[in-house]
C-alpha cells in the first residue's frame, strides 16, 4: 500500500509538472505564433509578457512552491532549507507577477487605454497585493526566529487557507483574462471568437490545462498522508509527557519520539494531527 501510494503520488506530481510546462508552452505559442511576439515597446508585444509571465510565474512557479514540502525525498532535508525554498519560489512568482503587471499598465498607458476597469483587473490586482502580504507575514512568522511556537501554530491554518485560496483565485483570474483577450483580439479583422478559429481552440485549451493543473496541485497538497512528517525540533517538546506546540499545532511530547525519525514514527508520535487530517506544513 505504501509503494502504491508513492507511485500514485509520483504519477500525479509528474502530470502536474507536464501540465505546468504545457501551459507555459501554450502561452508562448499563443503570443509568439498567433500574436505579435514578445518585446518591450509599449505595443502588443509588451502586453504579451502579461499572460506569459502570469502563467509561468504566478501559476506554474506558485504551484511548485505549494507542492515543495510534499516531495518525499526532501523529508530528510533540513526544515529551514525547505522553508527557504518555499519562500524563494513564492518570491520569484511574486516578482514575475509584478513585472507582468508593469507590462500591462505600461501598454495601457502607451495606448491610452484606461486602467483597472475590468473585473479581471480588480480580482487580479487584489490577488497580487494579498499574495505579497501572504509572503510578508509568512517570512515574519515562520522564517524569522522571533515568533513563539503558539503564534506560529495559530497562524498556520490561516496561512494554508489563504495560500490555497489565492492560488485558486489566480487561476480563475487567468481564465477571465484569457477570455477577455480572445474576445478583444479575435474581432477585427475576421475571424471572430465565435467563428472558432485555431487560435481560440489553442487558447481555450490553455485555460483547461490551467484548471487541471490547479486540480492536481490542490489534490496532492491536501492529502494528509503525503504531508511532510512533523518534526519535534522544539526543545520544550523534548520534555516527556508535556503538551506543547510546534508549527503544526498542538502536540503531545513523547520521549520515544525524540531520537526517532522516519514517517511511520512521525505518524505515531502525532496521532492528534493525523486525525485532524489538515495538519499544515511548515
Ligand atoms: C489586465 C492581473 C492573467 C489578460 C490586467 C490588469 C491586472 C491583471 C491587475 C489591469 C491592468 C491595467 O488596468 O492596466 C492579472 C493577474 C493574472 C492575469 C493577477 C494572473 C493569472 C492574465 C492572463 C491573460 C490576461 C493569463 C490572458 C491574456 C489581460 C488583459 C488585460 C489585463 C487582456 C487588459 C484588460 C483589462 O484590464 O482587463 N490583468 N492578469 N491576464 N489582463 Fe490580466
Amino acid at each position: 500500500a505504501r509503494m502504491e501510494g508513492l507511485l500514485l503520488f509520483l504519477a500525479l506530481l509528474g502530470s502536474a509538472l507536464l501540465l505546468g510546462l504545457a501551459a507555459v508552452s501554450f502561452s508562448l505559442v499563443w503570443t509568439c505564433y498567433y500574436r505579435e511576439g514578445l518585446g518591450w515597446d509599449g505595443g502588443a508585444p509588451e502586453f504579451n509578457w502579461h499572460p506569459v509571465l502570469m502563467v509561468t510565474g504566478f501559476i506554474f512557479v506558485q504551484g511548485l512552491a505549494i507542492i515543495v514540502y510534499r516531495l518525499p525525498w526532501t523529508w530528510k532535508c533540513n526544515k529551514l532549507l525547505m522553508k527557504l525554498i518555499h519562500a524563494g519560489l513564492n518570491s520569484i512568482a511574486f516578482t514575475l507577477a509584478v513585472i507582468s503587471l508593469v507590462a500591462v499598465f505600461d501598454f495601457h498607458n502607451a495606448k491610452k487605454i484606461p486602467n483597472m476597469y475590468s473585473l479581471h483587473s480588480w480580482i487580479g490586482l487584489t490577488a497580487v497585493i494579498l499574495y505579497g502580504l501572504q509572503i510578508f507575514v509568512g517570512i515574519a512568522v515562520f522564517l524569522f526566529p522571533f515568533a513563539p511556537a503558539s503564534l506560529r501554530a495559530a497562524i498556520m491554518p490561516i496561512h494554508v487557507y489563504s495560500g490555497l485560496f489565492l492560488f485558486g483565485t489566480v487561476i480563475a483570474t487567468a481564465l477571465m483574462g484569457i477570455t477577455e483577450k480572445l474576445i478583444f483580439s479575435l474581432r477585427i479583422p475576421e475571424p471572430r471568437y465565435s467563428d472558432f478559429p485555431d487560435e481560440a481552440l489553442v487558447v481555450n485549451t490553455l485555460g483547461v490545462i490551467l484548471v487541471v493543473f490547479g486540480v492536481l496541485v490542490l489534490w496532492v497538497v491536501t492529502r494528509a498522508h503525503w504531508k511532510r512528517p512533523a518534526e519535534n525540533t522544539s526543545k520544550l517538546q523534548q520534555n516527556v509527557g508535556r503538551l506543547d506546540y510546534n508549527e503544526e499545532g498542538l502536540v503531545m511530547a513523547d520521549e520515544s519520539a525524540v531520537e526517532a525519525n522516519g514517517e511511520a514514527v512521525a505518524r505515531k508520535r502525532n496521532p492528534i494531527l493525523d486525525e485532524a487530517g489538515q495538519r499544515s506544513t511548515m
